[in-house]
């Protein structure tokens, strides 16, 4: 199977997720793409010699569509199998999601559906949470609400910030994603619960 990564950012998650396709993995990665050209992931990536492309949201303003069929570019000339969001914080539009539904994984920071959206670490202590963590799920059109394919949770310690307990869970999101990409890229069903 070949997989896409889309990132925005430093890229962690792509770096373990490249990392596990070793071996004797039913992946491998083709591409990683970004919509942040100075997204630091993309040279990770590169240097793990993984084929780059970087398409910059910001000239494209509020027109999501033409934003994403700049994306789709170098995406479907990479004809991916299954693409994994990483870190990537871009609202994809239903159009989007459509061309690759049933095989585009994302990880969210939360124990959806709790927290779906942004500042989910903030959420989970202010709501006095004694548990949180790191969901994989299949994309939908909906943001965050898609079928779980994967779960890992972690404790709240006494004390945490957001910051503490988003290291907590990233620790958590490396672990997770790999099995669940090598689960779903080898046709396993069933989800996992870390
Ligand atoms: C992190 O907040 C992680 O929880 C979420 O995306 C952000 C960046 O991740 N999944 P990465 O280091 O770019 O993979």
């Amino acid at each position: 199977k070949r997989v896409a990564i889309l990132i925005s950012g430093g890229g962690s998650n792509m770096v373990q997720l490249v990392r596990s396709m070793t071996g004797d993995h039913p992946a491998r990665a083709v591409l990683v793409a970004s919509n942040d050209p100075a997204a630091a992931g993309l040279s990770r990536a590169a240097e793990m010699g993984i084929p780059t492309a970087a398409v910059d949201h910001r000239p494209f303003g509020r027109d999501r569509a033409a934003f994403e069929s700049a994306l789709l570019e170098p995406l479907l000339a990479a004809q991916p199998d299954i693409l994994c969001l990483a870190g990537f914080m871009r609202i994809l539009t239903p159009d989007f999601v459509a061309r690759f539904s049933g095989r585009m994984l994302n990880i969210h920071p939360s124990l959806l559906p709790k927290y779906p959206g942004l500042n989910t670490h903030a959420r989970a202590l202010a709501a006095g949470d004694a548990q949180a963590g790191a969901t994989v799920h299949l994309v939908t059109p909906e943001l965050d609400c898609g079928p779980i394919l994967g779960q890992a949770s972690v404790p709240v310690e006494p004390g945490d910030t957001p910051d503490t307990l988003a290291a907590r869970v990233l620790t958590a999101e490396h672990r997770l994603y790999p099995l669940v990409l090598r689960r779903f890229a080898a046709g396993k069903t069933g989800r996992i619960d870390l």
